[in-house]
C-alpha cells in the first residue's frame, strides 16, 4: 500500500472533476471456486485499490461531492471468524490508514443510498463486470442486475479513464518490479526449455517463480508450441526439437500493477533458418515501433506503419507480393498479423478494459474500424507523456485463416497462397514489451530481457 497521501490526492483530484452526486465503489468480494469457503484468490477491483488502497474482500466507498464526505462500509470480524483467519484489522482502522475517518457496517449503505434516491441525488457508479456487485447494485437500487450497466455514470467513468490513464512516478516503478519479475521469467524459461519436456512443465515453473516473489499471474500465462493461437492456455504439448514456443505472461507483485512480456523462443535452444527470417521481421517491427513512441503520435499509425514493416518483410521472404501501403490499406496483412500493436496497462494488465476499451483507446468520437484486424487494435489514440502501453507485433500462420482466404480469394493479389502452404506447420512468433511515454519519448521499463536471437540462443544455452 502506498502512503495514505497518495490515496487523498487521487480522491482530491477525482471530486474535482465531478459536479455532484454520490460517488458509489464497490470493491470485490470473495468468489467461491467450488464451494462458499474455497475460494479463488482474491482480487481487489483496480479502481477500488487505485482510490482506496484495500486490498481486502467486503468494502464499498462512497464519496459524497456535495457534502465533501468519504465513507468505507464494512464489516468487522468476529471473534469466531478470527478463530480462522486470525487477528484482522479493524474497517475503522484500514480506512485511517487511507485517510478515510467515516465508516460503517455494510447494512448501513442501504440508508445512505436510500436516502440520495429520496431527495433525487444522482449516484455514479462505474460499469459492473462481477455477477456479485451486479446483483448487490440491483439490491441496492432496484435495478435488474441485466440492466446494472444502462445505468453507470459517464462522467465518472470517463473521469476514472483520464485519471488512471496517466500513470505517475510510484505506479511505473511498480510496473517496472513486476517487469523485472518477467525478466526472471523469461530467463529461466530460455535456460530451462528442452525438447522433450512439457510446455506445462515451463509454466509452472515460471508461476513458481512469481509466486515466490510474492506476487502472482498478471493473467493466465499463454504458453504454446501452437503459438499460432493467439491465447493459447493449453499447455499439455510436448516440446520437439526444431520447434518453437510463444511465451505471453506476466507478474502482478506490487501494489497490483502488472507487467505483460512477450517473447518466442526455440524448445531446442537453436532456431531454424526459416523461424530466424520470420523471426527477424517481428523484431525489426516491434523496435521500429518502440522507436517512434512520444506525445502526440498516433498509436494507430504506429499500428499500421507496423503492419507495412511487416507486410515488407513477408515480401522480402515471398510471402505477400503487390504494393505494401495499397495490402496494408486492404488488411491484407492481417492473415498474418490479426491483432493490435499493444494496449495500455497499469493495475489491469489490459488497463481499465472494464471500464470500456473505446473510452481507454479511442478518442472521443473516433470510429473503430470493422475492417478484421485493425478491429482488434485496443490503442488508437494519440499518446500522452505518463501512458504505459505495451508494443506487441506477432507474425502468425493460422491455418484454418489461410484455408478460409485462400478459398475465398481474400486480398489474394497481396498473398503467395503456395509458399504460405510452406508454413502452414510453422506456428508463430511475437515480441512484447512494456513502454512509458515520457515527456520527450519513451522509456522500455524494466531489466532488458534478452530478445534478438543471438541473445535468446545465448540464454537457452547457459
Ligand atoms: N498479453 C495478453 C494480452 O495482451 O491479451
Amino acid at each position: 500500500m502506498y502512503d495514505k497521501k497518495t490515496y487523498i490526492k487521487r480522491r482530491e483530484q477525482l471530486k474535482k472533476k465531478i459536479k455532484s452526486g454520490l460517488l458509489l465503489f464497490l470493491g470485490n468480494i470473495d468468489s467461491p471456486m467450488n464451494y462458499a469457503d474455497n475460494i479463488y484468490p482474491f482480487r481487489q477491483d483496480s479502481t477500488f485499490l487505485y482510490y482506496f488502497g484495500l486490498d481486502h474482500p467486503g468494502f464499498t466507498a462512497v464519496i459524497d461531492i456535495d457534502e465533501n464526505k468519504e465513507m468505507i462500509f464494512g464489516d468487522d470480524l468476529s471473534v469466531d471468524d478470527i478463530v480462522w483467519t486470525g487477528p484482522q484489522k479493524t474497517t475503522a482502522q484500514l480506512a485511517k490508514s487511507v485517510g478515510i475517518n467515516n465508516t460503517a457496517p455494510t447494512c448501513k449503505l442501504d440508508e445512505v443510498l436510500k436516502a440520495a434516491i429520496s431527495s433525487d441525488r444522482k449516484i455514479h457508479f462505474l460499469p459492473q463486470y462481477r455477477a456479485e456487485n451486479k446483483i448487490m447494485l440491483s439490491d441496492l437500487l432496484g435495478i435488474h442486475s441485466k440492466l446494472i450497466n444502462n445505468y453507470s455514470s459517464h462522467e465518472l467513468t470517463t473521469a476514472v479513464v483520464s485519471q488512471r490513464s496517466i500513470k505517475s512516478k510510484v505506479e511505473v516503478d511498480d510496473i517496472e518490479k513486476a517487469v523485472n519479475v518477467s525478466y526472471d521469467m523469461y530467463t529461466l524459461a530460455m535456460r530451462s526449455a528442452k525438447p522433450g519436456m512439457y510446455e506445462r512443465e515451463i509454466a509452472g515453473l515460471v508461476e513458481g517463480i512469481v509466486l515466490s516473489a510474492g506476487g502472482r499471474l498478471s493473467f493466465p500465462t499463454i504458453l504454446s508450441v501452437h503459438g499460432e493461437t493467439l491465447h493459447n492456455h493449453y499447455h499439455t504439448n510436448k516440446m520437439k526439437s526444431g520447434e518453437i514456443f510463444v511465451m505471453d505472461s506476466g507478474a502482478e507483485v506490487s501494489n497490483g500493477y502488472a507487467s505483460d512480456i512477450t517473447r518466442t523462443i526455440p524448445a531446442n535452444g537453436k532456431f531454424t533458418s526459416m523461424q530466424k527470417d520470420i523471426y527477424q521481421v517481428v523484431l525489426k517491427t516491434q523496435m521500429s515501433s518502440i522507436k517512434t513512441i512520444k506525445p502526440g503520435v498516433s498509436y494507430k499509425n504506429i499500428h499500421l506503419k507496423a503492419a507495412k514493416i511487416i507486410t515488407q518483410g513477408l515480401k522480402d521472404l515471398g510471402l505477400m507480393k503487390g504494393d505494401v501501403n495499397d495490402a496494408v490499406t486492404n488488411g491484407a496483412h492481417a492473415m498474418f498479423f490479426p491483432h493490435g500493436l499493444g494496449h495500455m496497462m497499469g493495475l489491469d494488465v489490459h488497463d481499465m478494459e472494464n471500464l470500456g476499451e473505446n473510452l481507454v483507446g479511442y478518442e472521443k468520437n473516433a470510429k473503430r474500424s470493422d475492417q478484421f484486424g485493425l478491429a482488434y487494435l485496443r490503442l488508437a489514440r494519440e499518446l500522452k507523456p505518463g501512458f504505459v502501453l505495451t508494443v506487441e507485433p506477432g507474425i502468425y500462420f493460422i491455418p484454418e485463416l489461410i484455408n478460409k482466404w485462400q478459398k475465398e480469394k481474400i486480398n489474394s493479389r497481396f498473398i503467395n497462397f503456395n509458399t504460405v502452404n510452406k508454413y502452414r506447420k510453422f506456428g508463430g512468433i511475437r515480441i512484447e514489451d512494456d513502454i512509458l511515454v515520457t515527456k520527450s519519448g519513451h522509456r522500455v521499463l524494466g531489466k532488458p530481457i534478452p530478445k534478438t536471437i543471438k541473445e535468446v540462443e545465448e540464454y537457452c544455452n547457459l
